[in-house]
């Protein structure tokens, strides 16, 4: 019998909706609504990113969200002390570690895992022993993932952005990288994400992938949002995800 394998799964990013938010400090849209359409169009995760500048998501989105959603929230965030000490409080199901620079539009880059690696143990090892699944934002490079597998972790999140940005050879090279990072890091017992710059449109080829068990998909998905409501702009993901089609 060939064994089953495992279904992709899809993690939402909301950050964008409390972007829109803090454009006028407004009580509207609300970060919880969007999570609970996310969920009803079948997110399998929320994702938000609790910035140190707290551009967008503000530590009051993480506790209600953690008391109202009903899929497990995974909290992406610097290795900084005042963001870790947010973080023991709330006890998200999951947490992914991201470099973050003050004026970066978005998530430049995977995180370095040689820099800073007392913190980044640190972290690590205060996250796990309060049982949140912790996984490493990190670019399809073999140092970097034997390196994540050196520390523990549960899982890595292939950063995509190169991926997403390239286009013809320099897209195949990329996708390749991905693919055996892939495939070293599930060797390695690491359990497979990925994300960043993904959308309807340039997913496919990495479906393909057996390792990759998990998507973190924000922009496309919140932009689509603007056209047929958020639970739908999911659902179309999430079928995506799982029939590959
Ligand atoms: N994964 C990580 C670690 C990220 O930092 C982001 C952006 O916040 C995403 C996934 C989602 O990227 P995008 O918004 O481009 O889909």
């Amino acid at each position: 019998m060939t064994p089953k394998i495992p279904e992709k799964k899809l993690g939402v990013n909301i950050d964008h909706v409390a972007t829109v938010r803090q454009a006028r400090r407004a009580p509207e849209p609300s970060v919880l609504e969007a999570a609970l359409e996310a969920e009803r169009g079948g997110a399998d995760s929320i994702t938000i990113h609790l910035r140190e500048d707290r551009r967008h998501i503000q530590g009051s989105d993480l506790f209600e969200l953690l008391r109202n959603i009903h899929v497990p929230l995974n909290l992406e965030m610097s290795v900084s002390p005042e963001i870790l000490k947010i973080a023991l409080k709330g006890v998200p199901e999951k947490a992914c570690l991201v470099p973050e620079k003050r004026q970066e539009i978005t998530t430049e880059g995977g995180l370095d895992l040689f820099n800073k690696r007392g913190r980044l143990e640190r972290t690590v090892n205060a996250l796990q022993k309060r049982k949140i699944e912790v996984s490493l934002f990190i670019d399809p490079d073999e140092k970097q993932v034997r390196e994540a597998a050196r520390l523990g972790v549960e899982a890595i999140e292939i950063h995509t952005g190169a991926y997403a940005n390239a286009s013809g050879k320099a897209r195949n090279q990329e996708l390749e990288r991905i693919k055996r990072m892939a495939r070293l890091g599930s060797e390695l017992g690491l359990r497979i994400h990925a994300g960043h710059g993904l959308t309807y449109g340039n997913i496919f080829p990495l479906l393909r992938i057996p390792g990759i068990r998990e998507f973190n998909i924000g922009h496309s998905i919140v932009s689509r949002a603007f056209f047929v409501g958020i639970a739908k702009a999911v659902a179309e993901m999430k079928k995506i995800i799982t029939s590959g089609k």
